[in-house]
């Protein structure tokens, strides 16, 4: 199975709290295809941001999938109540969990779809025995914790290491790229096979996210017309 549909997926982890409907509204508005939302625990990641109060608020404010990106440990304890807050999909860190099986069966036992993601550090073949319970996979592209790092470009070669996989094992799972994605970089991401781009600093923190939230599809969406 090819996937070759482009999904914009804004953080809001860049975006202003105290206004986050609005906020949503605008990426609505540019064309987001997906809602992605950072939990951080302050354990697994040196960060403290946002929890299942809030994206039981976001299911309230948006019909748009809100992927539930997982950066705290043991995070099996919290799948079901991230799912019946609303989490369309759960993301959760290999590196999180010695029962990322487990995990994943969970999540899709939840009614969500699942996700596992990978830190700059961990090789893409950890996820080699676990790839028909995917429905995405998320490369991290910066150490997560933080909106507005400097994009690591060794990325690249795992989305196109997990292409590779998609078409050899006839896998349906999603590629999906988080940190540091911008206008330029997005076109070589899109070309090694990404999917899914998040997307914080580059979306929120411009003057117009809608219009930069299209950019970057526009940009994906012409550096895939030129691979072909
Ligand atoms: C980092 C988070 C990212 C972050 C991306 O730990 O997982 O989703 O919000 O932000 P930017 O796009 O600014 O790198
Ligand atoms: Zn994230």
């Amino acid at each position: 199975m090819s996937y070759s549909r482009i999904e914009i997926a804004p953080s809001i982890l860049a975006s202003n709290f105290v206004r986050l409907e609005d906020e949503i509204r605008k990426v609505e508005e540019g064309g987001a295809d997906v809602i992605h939302v950072d939990v951080m625990d302050g354990h697994f990641v040196p960060n403290i941001s946002i929890g299942i109060p809030v994206v039981a608020s976001l299911r309230k404010a948006t019909r748009l999938p809100l992927d539930v990106h997982l950066m705290i440990e043991q995070p099996e304890e919290y799948i079901e109540e991230f799912v019946r807050a609303g989490a369309d999909r759960v993301l959760v860190h290999q590196e999180a969990t010695p029962h990322l099986d487990r995990a994943l069966a969970m999540i899709r036992e939840s009614g969500a779809q699942a996700g596992a993601v990978i830190n700059p550090a961990t090789p893409v073949l950890m996820l080699s025995d676990v790839l028909d319970k995917l429905d995405t996979v998320l490369v991290m592209s910066v150490n997560p914790g933080f909106g507005g790092q400097k994009f690591i470009p060794r990325a690249i070669e795992k989305i196109r290491q997990l292409n590779d996989w998609r078409g050899r094992y006839n896998a349906g799972f999603r590629i999906e790229v988080d940190g540091g994605v911008e206008l330029e970089n997005i076109g070589d991401l899109a070309q090694a096979g990404a999917n899914t781009f998040v997307a914080g600093t580059s979306i929120f923190h411009t003057p117009d996210p809608a219009e930069a939230a299209r950019q970057l599809r526009k940009f994906a969406t012409e550096a895939l017309k030129q691979r072909v």
